[in-house]
């Protein structure tokens, strides 16, 4: 019994050892080591939040819009509350609402582990295991590397809580007959490309921003893909009708006229706030231009070279039907 004892106050003592010994380890990084920590954290915020805002669409899906203001300008205050409306505009049998992405514990994704967030923004599954819809873009998202994915998660936990309940979604059809094949098994084997590598970079970042998702006609709720990026997706908001552009470089209906200064030029016309201050009436757009305009000359200046080698489709699209 006493050996037994001993043995264990033994054993003890030792662990005691290793744990200050952890402890002083972990507490004796330079003052050097905790500040390159807190800059890559900081550099990963501040990538995440490029992505969320102007580059994957999260925050402009994720907030409030007001369709008062051109192209449906984001509520400030409202990023990542969630609940905007996605029903037949979009294509949906049903009604499905965005979520609640801020960190608030009871109504948010704050009590979400980071592995449960990645597998909600690349798979489409949410922590309780249930499938979200694909309006969500994740078949997209699917595509996107590691770094980008954890960077958007580093920037979503940095947004203010926000306790709103968004209403439950209600759908007229199973969800598996609506999931998608999903092509990677997991966001550590994709490769972000090279920026070097202008063309295959653009077909990243346009992957990334899901410009297919809005330019590709359907038909009976499926992508027509022989006509990818061709346009005449319709949507009617009611207040205005839109229908989205041919931006294959078809030179008769599409963007193949455009040179890559006009293409950016495109989107650094709306880069002046001015432009979203006014009801802009029946001329408006669901294209969320003002988070677009916003992103890189670089990146932009990729996707235009990416586009320029997809196939030419001829289709005529009239962007502002009576
Ligand atoms: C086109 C609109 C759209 C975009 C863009 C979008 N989402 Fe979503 N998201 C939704 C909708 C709608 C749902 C709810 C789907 C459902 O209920 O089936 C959702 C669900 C989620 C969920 C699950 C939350 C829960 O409580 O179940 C997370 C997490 C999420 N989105 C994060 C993101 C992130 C991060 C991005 C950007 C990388 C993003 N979303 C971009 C529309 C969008
Ligand atoms: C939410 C849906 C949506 C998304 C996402 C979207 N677009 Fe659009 N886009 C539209 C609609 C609708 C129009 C037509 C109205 C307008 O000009 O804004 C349009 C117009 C355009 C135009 C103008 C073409 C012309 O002939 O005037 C360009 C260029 C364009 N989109 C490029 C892109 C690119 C590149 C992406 C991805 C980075 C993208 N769009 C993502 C809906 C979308």
């Amino acid at each position: 019994m006493k050996n037994i004892h001993l043995k264990f106050s033994i054993l003890f003592t030792a662990f005691l050892t290793f744990l200050s010994f952890f402890y002083s380890c972990n507490n004796n990084k330079t003052g050097a080591d905790k500040k390159a920590n807190a800059d890559s954290l900081n550099a990963m915020i501040a990538k995440g939040k490029y992505l969320a805002h102007n580059v994957s669409g999260c925050i402009d899906c994720h907030s409030q819009r007001d369709y008062n203001k051109f192209s449906g300008l984001v509520v400030n205050g409202t990023e990542g509350m969630g609940g905007e409306v996605f029903n037949e505009i979009y294509s949906i049998p049903g009604v499905v609402f965005a979520k609640n992405i801020t960190p608030d514990t009871v109504n948010g994704i704050g009590k979400w582990t980071d592995e449960e967030i990645v597998r909600a923004i690349t798979r489409g599954i949410n922590k309780n295991g249930d499938t979200l819809y694909p309006i969500m873009p994740y078949p997209y998202y699917n595509l996107m590397s590691k770094d980008d994915i954890y960077s958007i998660i580093a920037y979503l936990r940095t947004l203010k809580p926000n306790n709103n309940a968004v209403p439950e979604r209600k759908l007229f059809i199973p969800l598996a007959t609506v999931y998608p094949q999903l092509q990677s098994n997991s966001p550590a084997d994709n490769v972000k490309p090279d920026v070097s590598d202008m063309v295959k970079y653009g077909a990243y970042m346009v992957n990334s921003a899901t410009c297919m998702e809005c330019h590709t006609p359907m038909e009976n709720g499926k992508y027509v893909i022989s006509k990818k990026f061709s346009g005449g997706f319709h949507y009617n908001l009611g207040s205005f009708k839109v229908n989205s552009a041919n931006i294959t470089p078809d030179t008769a209906t599409g963007i193949g006229k455009w040179t890559e200064e006009m293409f950016l030029d495109k989107f650094k016309h709306y880069r002046d706030p001015a432009l979203f201050v006014s009801d802009p009436g029946k001329k408006n757009s669901i294209m969320p231009w003002s988070l677009f305009a916003k992103m890189d000359d670089l990146d932009i200046k990729a996707i235009y070279r990416y586009l320029q080698t997809i196939p030419p489709v001829n289709n005529l699209v009239e962007k502002y039907p009576k």
